[in-house]
């Protein structure tokens, strides 16, 4: 399973880097606003610099919502590095601009799903990527881990190339529920990541072992 982070923070992104488990990096515009750059070219500047402290994918949203707009935006987000995938909302034109991208060798990750068959339309158009949101989906009392098990399914039934990509991961339970449901990447907020680390026995048992230690003095 990749591990992606989950922000536009350039310090939490070359924190997660430096443990060396770092996979790629998706961000949506409310984690760019987040960060307060402002103007299309300092947004675009910033993908660069993320571009520059990871080996792997980096997902950039479109923000038009027409087919056109999507298209003009994507290209030029996909032009700033081989890194970028596009991602696109999984709405009608959003679905045509998956398709475009597809024939025109442009990497996608279909944002904003929710249910399995926005996950097929995603798929049928030829995504890298799909993102369906667990947190949100549990949010409202739904059960998001469903559907990523169902999506796992659904795809490998017809070899479909497109990866599931669970995002929206509020804790660390859900990256290891991700993994036993078999999706190919969570993207994960910093403090997720770090309380995969937690353990009170790994606590109290090195707190032993360093108080044995001084017994060699
Ligand atoms: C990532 O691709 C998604 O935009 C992100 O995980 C959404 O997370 P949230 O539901 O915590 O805003």
């Amino acid at each position: 399973m990749k591990f992606f982070i989950d922000t536009a923070n350039l310090a939490e992104i070359r924190e997660a880097e430096a443990l060396g488990i770092l996979d790629g990096v998706t961000t949506n515009p409310s984690l760019i606003a987040k960060e307060g750059i402002k103007g299309l070219n300092n947004i675009f500047q910033h993908y660069v610099d993320i571009c520059s402290i990871v080996e792997g994918d980096v997902s950039a949203e479109v923000v038009a919502t027409d087919f056109d707009g999507m298209v003009r935006e994507g290209e030029q987000l996909a032009e700033l590095s081989e890194k970028i995938v596009v991602k696109v909302p999984m709405i009608k034109d959003g679905v045509k601009a998956i398709s475009y991208f597809t024939k025109h060798n442009i990497r996608t990750n279909c944002t904003l799903v929710f249910s399995a068959g926005q996950a097929i339309l995603a798929a049928k158009a030829g995504a890298t990527y799909v993102s369906p949101f667990i947190g949100r989906i549990d949010d409202i009392s739904w059960d998001g881990m469903e559907l990523i098990s169902q999506l796992v399914e659904i795809y490998t039934n017809y070899d479909f190339e497109t990866q599931v990509l669970a995002a929206s991961i509020r804790n660390p339970l859900h990256i290891v529920k991700c993994a036993e449901a078999g999706a190919d990447v969570v993207t994960c907020p910093l403090s997720s990541i770090m309380g995969l680390l937690n353990h009170p026995l790994t606590d109290v048992g090195l707190a032993k072992f360093l108080a044995d230690a001084k017994k060699w003095l």
